[in-house]
């Protein structure tokens, strides 16, 4: 039997990761995966198993530890590619805490590159976010548009993870990397085993949304209705986290046939199609059945009025597209919801 592609996936515990380690093993990669369990749990491996059969290689490490990273690549050395993941996520959290963003997000980026180019390993896919692009000048935005100045030291983090690793390519070291600039990852597996684990009150909307449906909140608030667009809420394109995590298998398979055309490539991934809030809590209703009380009250400090990609880059040099239906995302999402909080139909 032929041996299949081993990829390290940092992180791949998380939410998006835990989806590509699927996507991988599906695709008939085996993935080993780092991750220091900061905002996860070691659950997620059995919820993987039982839905692709096979249990992912694991280490409990973090990233910023140099030696214990070593020791993975030690430990498995035919690693052909990596997908670095592991970063810490919470945009209000950073504002608060900047250093732990800054030390995190970088020193494992660093660690990573590091270990590999000494390794001699060059097929690097990096978590990137379409918070880089800030309130674009034209939209659908494209990969060429300028990077502004970031709103949050997370941000910030993205931004100069990308310079990093651009930088790191230029210098002549055997880098071949892609950049994912994600847009609103959201949903879950369809068969509930994996999903978003947001810890405490949740900042980003659909996990907002599931837990008043569910209700563990009161009602949602809307973030403002007075913005320049045809319902005054904000616009976002929401992207499916296994369409999301398909593009990772579609970057890994980019890189390792040599298809790409520069050292470094960034890619837009999303469906290329926005929505507002308000019309999301329709379809959200309209999907689910739910019951989802919310009011209008004032803007949240820094978000951006609208935002959502023009994905043909991706479309075309990736052979990825996204294909799931928001409606079934917004159920897919409501299925975990339910699935973690014991509710039956
Ligand atoms: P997540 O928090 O669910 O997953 C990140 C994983 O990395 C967690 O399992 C965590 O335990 C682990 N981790 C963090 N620091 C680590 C370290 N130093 N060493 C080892 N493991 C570490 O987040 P996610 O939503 O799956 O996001 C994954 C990546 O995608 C992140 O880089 C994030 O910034 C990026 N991203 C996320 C979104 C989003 O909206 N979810 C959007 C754009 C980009
Ligand atoms: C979406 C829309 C809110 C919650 C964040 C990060 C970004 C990226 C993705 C990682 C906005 C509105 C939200 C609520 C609301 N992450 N909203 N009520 O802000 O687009 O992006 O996640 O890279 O960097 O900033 O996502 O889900 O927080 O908000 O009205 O309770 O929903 O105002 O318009 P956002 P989000």
């Amino acid at each position: 039997m032929m041996k299949k592609p081993l990829i390290l996936v940092t992180g791949g515990a998380g939410y998006i990761g835990s989806h590509t380690v699927v996507a991988l093993q599906q695709a008939g990669f085996e993935a080993v995966i780092v991750d220091n369990l900061s905002n996860s749990t070691v659950e997620v491996l059995s919820g993987i198993a039982r839905i692709t059969g096979i249990r992912p290689h694991f280490a409990q490490v973090d990233c910023c530890d140099r030696p214990a990273l070593a020791g993975v690549f030690d430990a498995w050395p035919g690693i052909v590619a990596a997908i670095h993941f592991a970063a810490s996520k919470s945009v209000g959290e950073s504002v608060h805490q900047p250093l732990k963003y800054y030390h995190n997000n970088l020193q494992s980026l660093i660690n990573m590159l590091d270990e590999m180019l000494h390794r001699g390993i060059a097929h690097f896919v990096f978590s990137s976010s379409c918070t880089v692009y800030g309130q674009p000048d034209r939209l659908p935005v494209t990969e060429d548009a300028p990077v502004k100045p970031a709103i949050s030291p997370y941000g910030n983090t993205k931004q100069i993870c990308e310079e990093i690793i651009r930088d790191t390519a230029a210098a002549g070291f055997a880098l071949q990397s892609i950049l994912l600039r994600y847009f609103n990852p959201i949903g879950a597996h369809p068969s509930a085993e994996i999903g978003e684990l947001p810890v405490g009150v949740p900042q980003n909307l659909v996990p907002f949304i599931t837990q008043t449906a569910a209700g563990i909140r009161k009602e949602l608030s809307v973030f403002g209705n007075d913005y320049a667009t045809p319902d005054g809420s904000c616009i976002r394109d929401y992207i499916n986290v296994v369409d999301l995590a398909r593009a990772h298998v579609s970057a890994v398979n980019y890189l390792l046939e040599g298809k790409n055309t520069a050292p470094v490539e960034a890619f837009n991934i999303g469906t290329g199609r926005g929505l507002s809030v308000l019309e999301l809590i329709a379809l959200f209703r309209q999907a689910t059945g739910a019951a989802l009380p919310f009011k209008i009250v004032g803007r949240r400090a820094g978000d951006i009025e609208q935002v959502w990609a023009d994905p043909r880059k991706a479309n075309s040099a990736l052979g990825w597209q996204a294909t799931e239906t928001i409606e079934d995302t917004l159920r897919s999402a409501w299925k975990w919801e339910k699935r973690i909080r014991g509710i039956n139909d």
